[in-house]
């Protein structure tokens, strides 16, 4: 058993100490009370109320409609749950984009009406001044690169980033540029695991990957997807732990059956 699990409260001083040991950090998405209660109990180290929420919650295609009413609302359901995870909220599209003084009042609304620990930005360079403003108010920031969901339109496709040499060489600047201006950990999302390998080597704070290999400091899978609740997203890097959607196909059967041949309720359950 690692030491770490009998650690009551995950900080971002933490985190980095697990990197320094070689200990592989764990992270979740939640969205909700129920769920994140689960998953706090069941020790993961981060849990993270992504903007996938756009998906998986509410239907969008993309993650770009979200708003930042709607993370807020997701975000304090997740803290009330939470006792010893750290919770890390993303920053929604359209709410830090080339606007620093906007960026801070989001990151600020945030932390104010969640009480999350941090907040998550998609972006390198171009949003390094954001990233400062928002960290000089004592927010802590988690950065976010390769493949930036919020940027699909601009990109055209949710495929591997960062294959050629130029993009890759702009990635790990990118890296450098985010911990240099504070941030105390980065995702990276799928992009070449040699690659992902290279600046978790090169970076003293935390990486963690999605669809990045193996070679960096922990991972992160949206909970819809390892839990198998979604059928339709299966990309490579995407493991299942269980198959949700068939055993909550079978439940919801076994009800309407019930409920219809009045096997429910049976005398012991009813007043
Ligand atoms: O929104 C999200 O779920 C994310 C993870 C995929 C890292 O950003």
């Amino acid at each position: 058993m690692s030491v770490y699990t009998e650690i009551k409260r995950i900080t971002t001083h933490v985190l980095s100490e697990m990197k320094l040991q070689g200990e592989k950090i764990s992270m979740l998405t939640a969205y909700d009370y129920s769920m994140a209660s689960i998953i706090d109990k069941a020790g993961i180290d981060i849990i993270l109320v992504g903007d996938s929420a756009s998906n998986v919650m509410a239907g969008y295609e993309t993650t770009l409609p979200i708003t930042l009413d709607q993370m807020i609302y997701h975000g304090s359901s997740v803290v009330r749950a939470v006792n010893r995870a750290l919770v890390v909220v993303d920053m929604p599209f359209g709410t830090y984009q080339g606007n620093s003084k906007q960026a801070l009042s989001s990151a600020i609304r945030i932390m104010k009406e969640t009480s999350a620990d941090a907040v998550k930005m998609e972006g390198g360079q171009e949003i390094i001044e954001s990233v400062k403003r928002i960290l000089s108010a004592g927010i802590p920031v988690m950065g976010h690169l390769g493949l930036t969901p919020q940027s699909i339109h601009k990109f055209g496709t949710y495929t591997v980033r960062a294959k050629e040499k130029q993009e890759a060489d702009k990635l790990i600047e990118d890296a450098i540029a985010l911990q240099d201006a504070g941030c105390f950990a980065i995702v990276l999302e799928k992009i070449p695991a040699c690659l992902a390998e290279k600046v978790a080597k090169k970076l003293y704070i935390p990486v963690i990957g999605i669809g990045a290999g193996g070679g960096v400091d922990g991972q992160v899978l949206v909970i819809h997807d390892m839990l198998g609740i979604n059928q339709e997203f299966s990309p490579r890097f995407l493991r299942r732990y269980h198959n949700l959607y068939s055993e909550m196909t079978g439940a919801v059967q076994a009800y309407i059956n019930d409920v219809k041949g009045g096997d429910f309720p049976n005398e012991k359950e009813q007043y």
